[in-house]
């Protein structure tokens, strides 16, 4: 599509050279066992990837079939959300089944066929594990639901209702993520089970051995099938306090406890969230993906943290835990605060020990990037948010469609929800089927997502006309090349593949700069006006041992200036 019809004006990045041209990077094979550094992760959404069969559902052949676009997009690995047997309550992180694909997304064949294929292009699948909890369907909790005495009776969180005027009730005011009390009530056990999320998504015990052996025997298996790593889903809150106390209430300016949009008091989640003995599961978990021949597995971890300190307690104290556990903080700041960025991205370089941070600004549980557009400039700010996340020292994480400027397109009717928090939360909380729609291939039927004329399972968002992959690999100014740009760059130039990061400017109110520095001396200056108004910058970088005055530009958006010199940059609305 073209720049100018989505509302690009005068935005532009400019980025700097003090030395002469890059050099090319050995190629971030699998292979490798620090491929994931610095690499590109790219999150698919099985289900509204590609539709290769005509039942309006992504699946696993279709992905494979897209490969050649992944690739000359630059990407190392990609994330695949759970494709496993499951009921799709929580559409997969619902598991009844570790050791078969869905019907619906392909076979275990089909899955061989995209790891090998893959492969062949230098990109790594990582699987979604999900440990927390299973379906309320997977034979594990159907036995272990079946009576007080089985041989799993334990393999999950029972517990004794709390009796008030002779009736049952929850044993404490613990809530689910997802809404309303966190205890659900089986009348053939007469006991309440806990469920951090769903009712159909019972938590685990993982105090007993049994359940920490089946899920590594699962992590063995799909080892064995040449997964590149694994995604931790809601690793933090594999444990609860034992006392099972209540939890306090949050409480709000007023000293009211404040109300979710379930309608619910909010409750603290220290009981229930990030418990120490997470860390020896971690452990265990490393050493399962350690027991590969010269293979690199790698661990990420869903981790949504209070603190820099938490983040850096993830990697282990011998860095024997997550390779990549998630920074959120960075990406979810939601708001162009160049404070806020400055002091995040600092903390990732500086706290947590010279590990890989993960940035991550996207995922299927969050409205997608538009979320930081200001009126006229969605795609300029969509390219503000690229540089960060690319020319950061990072491993990024992107999430499909990200890089063509797809939009969040919420339900507009309760009926339409797919996403049961967004039946139970409506109208607060629509769900999450906003930013879950399928991917924009073309201007075509159902958007090149399935075949023609073929009912969706989520309708194809309107703007597919103008946003979509074929017309942004006709547009020399589209987001994909942007995207492409900023990716090769991240892999090719030293300074911005692994250079050390250092913030500049730091008492500047609108513009988030910094340099990436490689050990032959080559240096990259990175500017970005977080503003809607124009900013001049200028760069003294003596002090961090950069010589030369006469900086090469490597990309600037379109239509923007050459800058003549470091010592006055202009940069447009959203510039950088
Ligand atoms: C986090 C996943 O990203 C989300 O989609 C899911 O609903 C919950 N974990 C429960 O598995």
């Amino acid at each position: 599509m073209n720049a100018v019809a989505r509302g690009l004006t005068s935005f532009f990045l400019a980025i700097f050279l003090s030395a002469s041209l890059f050099a090319q990077q050995s190629s971030t094979s699998t292979q490798n066992p620090d491929w994931w550094k610095n690499a590109v992760i790219y999150e698919i959404y099985p289900r509204s990837f590609q539709d290769s069969n005509g039942d309006g559902i992504g699946d696993l052949n279709g992905i494979t079939s897209r490969l050649d676009y992944l690739q000359t997009l630059g990407i190392d690995a990609i994330w695949l959300t759970p494709i496993y047997p499951s009921p799709q309550v929580d559409f997969g992180y619902d598991i009844s089944d570790y050791y078969n694909i869905d019907p619906q997304y392909g076979t275990l064949a089909d899955f061989d066929r995209l790891v090998a294929d893959a492969k062949k292009r230098n990109i790594g699948i990582i699987m979604d594990l999900v440990l927390n909890h299973t379906s309320d369907k997977h034979p594990w909790f159907i036995e272990s639901a079946s009576s007080r005495n089985n041989p799993k009776a334990d393999w999950y969180m029972w517990h004794d209702p709390k009796m008030v005027d002779g009736k049952p009730q929850p044993p404490n005011n613990w809530l689910s993520v997802f809404g309303h009390s966190a205890w659900q009530w089986d009348p053939a056990r007469q006991q309440y089970y806990y469920h951090r999320f769903y009712i159909q998504q019972p938590d685990l015990n993982w105090n007993n051995p049994m359940v920490r052996k089946a899920m590594y025997d699962a992590e063995r298996f799909w080892i064995q099938h040449g997964v590149a790593g694994f995604r931790l889903d809601a690793i933090t809150s594999l444990f609860e306090d034992p006392t099972f106390s209540d939890e306090n209430y949050v409480l709000g300016p007023d000293g009211k406890p404040l109300i979710n949009a379930y309608g619910d008091k909010r409750v603290d989640t220290l009981k229930t969230d990030n418990l120490p003995e997470v860390q020896d599961v971690l452990r265990e978990l490393r050493q399962v993906a350690d027991q590969t021949q010269g293979r690199k597995v790698v661990l990420i971890g869903e981790t949504y943290l209070r603190s820099v300190g938490d983040l850096r307690k993830m990697y282990g104290a011998h860095n024997d835990e997550l390779d990549l556990p998630m920074d959120m903080e960075v990406g979810f700041i939601n708001r162009f605060d160049v404070n806020m960025f400055r002091e995040r991205i600092n903390q990732a370089e500086t706290q947590i020990n010279g590990d890989e941070p993960l940035f991550v600004f996207d995922n299927h549980d969050n409205i997608r990037w538009d979320r930081y557009d200001h009126d006229a400039h969605h795609e300029d700010a969509g390219r503000v948010i690229a540089a960060v996340l690319f020319a950061s020292r990072d491993t990024a994480m992107m999430y499909y469609g990200d890089e063509i400027g797809m939009v969040t397109t919420p339900p507009t009717r309760k009926e339409d929800v797919k996403d049961p928090i967004g039946v139970t939360g409506w109208p607060k909380e629509k769900g999450r089927d906003g930013e879950r729609t399928p991917m924009q291939w073309n201007d075509g039927p159902d958007a090149g997502f399935a075949p023609s004329g073929v009912k969706t399972w989520l309708p194809i968002p309107p703007s597919y006309e103008q946003i979509n992959v074929t017309a942004d690999e006709h547009e020399p100014d589209s987001m994909l090349h942007w995207y492409q740009q900023l990716i090769a760059l991240k892999r090719q130039d030293p300074a911005l593949h692994d250079g050390a990061e250092t913030m500049l400017n730091k008492n500047d109110e609108h513009v988030l700069s910094w340099l990436r520095k490689a050990e032959n001396g080559e240096a990259v200056v990175v500017a970005c006006n977080f503003t809607d108004q124009p900013q001049t910058v200028s760069f003294d970088l003596a002090p961090q041992g950069v010589r030369g005055s006469s900086p090469k530009t490597l990309l600037k958006p379109p239509g923007a200036a050459e800058p003549a010199s470091l010592g006055s940059i202009q940069l447009g609305p959203f510039g950088v």
